[in-house]
């Protein structure tokens, strides 16, 4: 098999770029370790940036996005006793979107189906050769057989456990990593909301996180420690520990119900570079991860399928290889600074286990900060909007 552009990993990364390769006219196959159903039963992210939600539309899958997300206007902050609203509309013209990963991925699928796009499934030991030659190809099998398929470009969309990025040499790929001493034990409950804006409690208890998803569905977190097993944490352990550190005002109002969905997430910051070698590029979650407090994976991803489906565009339409020159550089310089912002947001909010008073102090200050400087939230509502492309 040919094709232009061969995609490894049918996530949101793989899938959107995809998505816009097709209606730019560019030929691509996508290649996927799992079923359809295993790829959208993840519960993941939900907060969009308003540059993934221009993104999302350019790409034809904004329609029930559009009449079915929250569109959110301001972020609420809360220190130990009480909570505040950065209205990051008013600060910067801009507002996300509350629309669950799961929501856009399926959206995709569709999508790609509807269009006659190939994604192939349960696509095993996918492996990429010859990235840096002028004939790459990527080889898998499916149903025992093996398959090659030749193409100009292989792009690199296989998440963080994905070959791609293994598949540079070790003499060449440089990794950046901060392990936090924390995970978040996440739960969603068909419950309404306890507030319709993103809630950021930092207390002595350790964070918590209110979010949702619809009028009828929650979704909330709290901070627990490194390798904490989910069976030590009963639905009432949690309603009881996400109630004790959010501000009273909340908790009183909190409706509870079972969680129809629980896991621990580990936290990290990791980015890998360069995000091109040769033929291959790295797109979202195979080149870099944040630690979910900005509200920032999702986003990322989003981001760097929009430096490779311009770049790309520009080598097949214009004949203008300069976008694939910059891509590495100019995806890494945003990766970076949302890096910077999660890495600040995660610090600030967090009980760290070998924490001192005077570093729970600097936080309070942060905080204090935030509430009283419209400087210091504009900055905030500048990052959290998130950066223009
Ligand atoms: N071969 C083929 N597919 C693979 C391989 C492989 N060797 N390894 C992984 N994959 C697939 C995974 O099964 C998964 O469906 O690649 C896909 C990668 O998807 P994600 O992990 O969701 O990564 P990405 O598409 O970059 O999405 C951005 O940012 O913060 C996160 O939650 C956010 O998951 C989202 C991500
Ligand atoms: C979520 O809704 O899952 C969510 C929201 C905000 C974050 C992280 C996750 O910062």
């Amino acid at each position: 098999m040919r094709t232009q552009v061969c995609i490894i990993g049918g996530g949101p990364s793989g899938l959107l770029l995809s998505q816009l390769l097709h209606l730019a006219g560019i030929d691509s196959v996508v290649l996927e370790r799992r079923t359809r159903d295993y790829v959208l039963g993840r519960i993941r992210a939900g907060v969009l940036e308003s540059g993934t939600v221009d993104l999302l539309r350019r790409a034809k899958v904004g329609d029930r996005m559009d009449k079915q997300g929250i569109v959110d206007e301001g972020i609420v902050v809360a220190g130990e006793t009480h909570g505040f609203r950065i209205d990051i509309k008013a600060l910067t013209g801009k507002s996300m979107m509350v629309w669950g990963q799961t929501e856009i991925t399926q959206d995709l699928y569709d999508a790609r189906e509807a269009m006659g796009g190939t994604v192939i499934h349960e696509a095993e030991a996918v492996k990429p050769h010859e990235m840096d030659t002028d004939a790459p190809f990527v080889t898998y099998y499916k149903d025992g057989a093996e398959h090659r398929i030749d193409c100009d470009w292989i792009a690199g969309c296989d998440g963080f456990h994905g070959v791609s990025r293994k598949s540079i040499p070790r003499s060449v790929l440089k990794e950046y990593e901060r392990v936090y001493p924390f995970g978040w034990l996440g739960i969603l409950s068909e419950t309404p909301p306890v507030t319709h804006e993103i809630l950021y409690a930092s207390h002595s208890r350790g964070f918590a996180l209110a979010s949702l998803r619809n009028e009828n569905l929650s979704r909330y977190y709290v901070q627990v420690p490194q390798g904490e097993p989910v069976e030590n944490w009963s639905d009432d352990r949690f309603w009881d520990e996400f109630k004790a550190r959010i501000p009273g005002d909340l908790a009183e109002k909190l409706i509870t119900g079972p969680a129809i969905e629980k896991s621990i997430a580990p936290l990290r910051s990791y980015a890998a570079e360069p995000m091109r070698w040769g033929r291959m590029f790295l797109v979202g979650d195979a080149a870099h991860i944040v630690p979910p407090t900005g509200a920032k994976g999702l986003n990322l991803a989003a981001s760097d399928v929009h430096y490779l489906f311009e770049a790309l565009k520009a080598h097949y339409l214009d004949k203008d290889d300069s976008g694939i020159e910059d891509y590495a550089q100019k995806a890494a310089a945003r990766v970076w600074q949302a890096m910077r912002f999660s890495w600040w947001f995660t610090t600030v909010m967090h009980q760290f286990p070998d924490q001192s008073g005077f570093d729970r102090r600097m936080q309070e200050s942060e905080i204090t900060l935030l509430e009283t400087s419209k400087a210091a939230q504009a900055a905030m509502a500048e990052l959290y909007v998130g950066a223009p492309y």
